[in-house]
């Protein structure tokens, strides 16, 4: 039965993608149209995030935005500023009538359902309940060709600045049989890549071994890998992962399997071993080197890549020079650099020595600049080779190329139509800008 229509807009990282196609999976089973305009919607939902202040305030305008619109839907807030939020966005956003927490995703239809019933507000922030489960339709993705698979959520580390083990709660592994299941039917449906995703995708640790028998590996996240490996589907790619828990039977087994793909993003958020205690990293400087020798050891070259927060409560400059000169010896293929921005809640938000707005700026234009001459070296170097790409789209900047990427991530833009979306095309890498390489279609 037709229930009426809803848009969803989602804010962050990739697990809030994921959650967006698991809602509209289970809103389009109750009989809602998904639809792609907030004017014309019935029901307007938004996924969002906390992670830093900035994403956290958009969410605000944009519910402004739809509020003043001709249609009055019944906006809803999800994810995780939801979640942390709880009630007090009722009192900040009165047009708001519903709240879904990170964990209540699949009980969106009924939840709305109360809220269209007239309840003037419905809330759940609750937990997940046993038999919800992660599936989500192919028909709700994002991409016909990449697909995110999450295979962790939630966070037991507690770094100081960080919010998510507050909006995400514990770690929940889900069993690999599962994840294998999920993967052989991407297969079978044409996906050429898929993300195993989460955000420490190496705690990897579910309650049972299923799946995961005959696989080898000292840690679940390697047999997990091999496993995945086995599915044959051409390219597999995982983020995020956590330094200390990088072991090496991780490369060992990407090593191993072509389809496990040369990249790796392992964020180091800072050079300094004293900024890394304050954040409570749980690893010293000379642990994530051994970890970057180790990849560089491999058998093939992994593209590196990682996050810094910058300007971290109390980190000196003589401590921000520590971070440059890790920078400079990890050669990163490419580098996230945040300001550290204080969440409400977290151990961080106490500490003194605020670094300056002024300050935090010169370190981001020094380490941004640092990047950005690394970067120029390692992507020339990829002049003359010839790269597998997986065609994404029609290229943003300009009319007559699309645009796709690499297994290690990069992405490169080449003359060509519409007809190779979704394929895998050998490019010869004729020239590269700051955050792209560019090339030509090429037989081998
Ligand atoms: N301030 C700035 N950056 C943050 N990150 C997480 N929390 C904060 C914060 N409070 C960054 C980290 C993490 C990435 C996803 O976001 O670098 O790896
Ligand atoms: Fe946040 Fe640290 Fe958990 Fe990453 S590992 S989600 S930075 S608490």
């Amino acid at each position: 039965m037709y229930k009426g229509s809803i848009y969803i807009e989602t804010f962050g990282c990739q697990m809030n993608t994921a959650d967006t196609e698991r809602a509209a999976t289970g809103l389009r089973a109750a009989g809602y149209q998904l639809t792609q305009q907030a004017e014309d919607a019935d029901v307007v939902l938004f996924n969002t995030c906390s992670v830093r202040a900035r994403a956290e305030q958009k969410v605000f305008t944009r519910i402004g935005e739809v509020r003043r619109g001709a249609k009055e839907p019944l906006i809803g807030v999800m994810g995780c500023v939801a979640q942390l939020e709880g009630e007090t966005i009722f009192a900040q956003a009165p047009s708001v009538r519903l709240l879904v927490g990170t964990r209540a995703t699949d009980r969106l239809p009924t939840l709305i359902e109360q809220a269209r019933a007239g309840a003037r507000r419905v809330i759940d922030l609750g937990e997940r309940q046993a038999g919800e489960e992660w599936a989500v339709s192919p028909a709700e993705r994002r991409s016909k060709h990449v697909a995110f698979v999450p295979i962790i959520e939630g966070c037991n580390k507690f770094c100081t600045y960080c919010i998510v083990p507050y909006s995400r709660g514990r770690e929940r592994s889900r069993p690999a049989v599962e994840i294998v299941a999920e993967i052989e039917r991407l297969r079978e449906l044409g996906y050429s890549e898929v993300h195993l995703i989460g955000q420490n995708v190496n705690s990897y640790r579910p309650k049972t071994e299923s799946g995961l028998e005959g696989h080898t590996g000292a840690t679940p996240f390697a047999r997990l890998l091999r496993a995945v490996a086995a599915t044959g589907i051409p390219r597999i790619k995982y983020t995020t992962s956590f330094p200390r828990d990088f072991h090496t039977d991780i490369v060992q087994a990407m090593d191993e399997h072509e389809n496990l793909c040369n990249w790796i993003h392992l964020p180091v958020q800072s050079g300094s071993d004293r900024v890394l205690r304050s954040m409570r990293r749980g690893y010293k400087v000379s642990d994530y080197l051994a970890r970057v020798e180790a990849i560089r050891g491999a058998k093939r070259r992994y593209a590196l890549t990682s996050d810094i927060i910058i300007g971290f409560p109390g980190e000196t400059r003589k401590e921000f020079k520590d971070t440059m000169r890790l920078v400079e010896q990890c050669q990163f293929d490419s580098l996230y650099i945040f300001k550290y921005s204080k969440r409400r809640g977290t151990p961080a938000a106490k500490l003194a020595d605020i670094v300056s707005d002024n300050e935090m700026a010169a370190r981001f234009v020094e380490l941004e600049a640092l990047q950005k001459e690394i970067q120029a070296q390692i992507f020339s170097a990829y002049v003359g080779q010839t790269v597998s790409v997986l065609v994404a789209g029609e290229s943003t900047r300009s009319t007559v190329d699309v645009t796709g990427h690499t297994t290690c991530n990069k992405v490169v833009n080449f003359p060509g139509d519409v007809s190779l979306i979704g394929r895998i095309a050998p490019i010869r890498v004729t020239g590269a800008k700051a955050h792209s390489l560019y090339g030509e279609r090429c037989e081998i």
